[in-house]
């Protein structure tokens, strides 16, 4: 469920241009995903902006500006493509306001709407503490975290979490 004052609608191709600052901040950042810090914004885009039967959706503010983004899909294909999985970008600017919650929380209804069982979330940076607290409290457990697999900037090989829920 929304916030007040936020509303998650599908990205549409001309959201690109607001989302990309943001996510080229976060991706050049290397603290929180392991993508290239250098990717290019054509890359970018075509990483990020999902189409069906995936989706990219923004959330925006009374205004319509985007404050962050997510986009889901299966996690695998065939015989594994009843998990899902996603992946999220807050705008720092607009952080700790509840946007990630709010994004979080339509992945997961989404994913039980479009008949997924369960959504894994492959990489996440055991530093990223805020990260790890939201999917927690959405109900995300630990399966296992696979040793210093993510070399950050400043706390050097540390692991990443294989996070999952059932629905
Ligand atoms: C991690 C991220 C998605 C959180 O989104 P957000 O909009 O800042 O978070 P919210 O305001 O919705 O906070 C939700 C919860 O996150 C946790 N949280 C948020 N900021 C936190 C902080 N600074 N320290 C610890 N926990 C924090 C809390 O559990 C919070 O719960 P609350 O609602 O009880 O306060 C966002 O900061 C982000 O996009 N970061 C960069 C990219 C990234 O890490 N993506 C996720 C990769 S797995």
């Amino acid at each position: 469920m929304a916030r007040p004052g936020v509303t998650i609608r599908d990205a549409r191709a001309e959201d690109w241009g607001a989302i990309w600052p943001f996510f080229h901040r976060i991706v050049a950042a290397a603290e929180t995903y392991a993508y290239d810090p250098a990717m290019i914004e054509a890359d970018g885009r075509a990483r990020w902006m999902v189409g069906p039967p995936g989706r990219a959706v923004v959330a925006t503010d009374g205004d319509g500006v985007v404050l962050g983004t997510a986009n889901m899909y299966a996690n695998r294909e065939g015989p594994g493509s009843h998990v899902a999985s996603a992946s999220f970008m807050i705008d720092p600017a607009h952080a700790g306001r509840g946007v990630g919650r709010a994004l979080g929380e339509h992945v997961i209804e989404w994913a039980r709407a479009s008949g997924f069982r369960a959504i894994q979330f492959n990489a996440v940076v055991e530093t990223n503490e805020p990260a790890v607290a939201l999917w927690r409290s959405l109900g995300f457990e630990v399966l296992a975290t696979v040793p210093q697999a993510f070399h950050h900037p400043r706390h050097g090989y540390v692991g990443l979490l294989i996070m999952h829920r059932f629905l």
